[in-house]
């Protein structure tokens, strides 16, 4: 009777051990889901604020910036769509509040950009897709690393138009944007398909 008693008392406890997995999983789960809803607010507002920085640089004759601009804005309009369906996929509903951009002048806005795109290339994304990876959620890290691969050639590209502010002045520089990732590039005949995701030519759109 007794033995029967002990087992009995292991299978209790070990029924309250299976509820804290539970709990502990579930809170794990949340980690990644609010992750997800950051930075899809953070991608909404850096289109939002890229296409401000485009208008600025236009109307202060930095042509190429500003095609810049338009093409990052685009790829983060991407980033935010991919998000936002892993979220949905989650059964939660995307939410992001677009603040008013502070727009400066050309060179200060290219600053802003590389610093916003540094931190998420370097901080961010790969603390996002740690949590993501513990939490074995596949699509989250799918989204999360294809956007910090793109922050990383958007960082790049501001670094270049700053190195060389003077040449953007003129227009002429086109950007490729692959639809699938957001992947961006400088105009590239050379390229097949996109160096991120895979996906052929076709599916890259030009902005200038
Ligand atoms: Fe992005
Ligand atoms: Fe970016
Ligand atoms: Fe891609």
């Amino acid at each position: 009777m007794k033995r029967i008693h002990v087992a009995g008392v292991i299978a209790i406890m070990c029924l309250g051990c299976a509820g804290l997995a539970d709990a502990a999983e579930a809170v794990a789960g949340k980690a990644t889901l609010d992750n997800l809803q950051a930075a899809f607010n953070g991608e909404s507002n850096a289109k939002a604020k890229y296409e401000a920085f485009a208008a600025k640089a236009d109307e202060e004759g930095y042509k190429s910036v500003a095609a810049l601009f338009r093409a990052a804005s685009q790829s983060e309009g991407i980033h935010a769509k991919k998000h936002a369906a892993v979220i949905t996929k989650l059964g939660a509903e995307p939410k992001a509040e677009i603040g008013k951009p502070e727009v400066k002048g050309t060179k200060e806005n290219l600053e802003a950009a590389l610093a916003g795109e540094t931190h998420e290339k370097e901080t961010m994304y790969p603390g996002f897709i740690k949590q993501a990876t513990a939490e074995k959620n596949k699509a989250a890290v799918r989204t999360f690393r294809g956007a910090m691969m793109a922050e990383v050639e958007h960082a790049k590209l501001y670094k270049q138009a700053l190195a060389e502010l003077d040449a953007w002045k003129a227009a002429g520089k086109e950007f490729m944007v692959c639809q699938i990732c957001g992947y961006t590039a400088l105009s590239n005949p050379a390229l097949v398909k996109c160096p991120v995701c895979s996906a052929p030519k076709t599916k890259f759109t030009m902005v200038k």
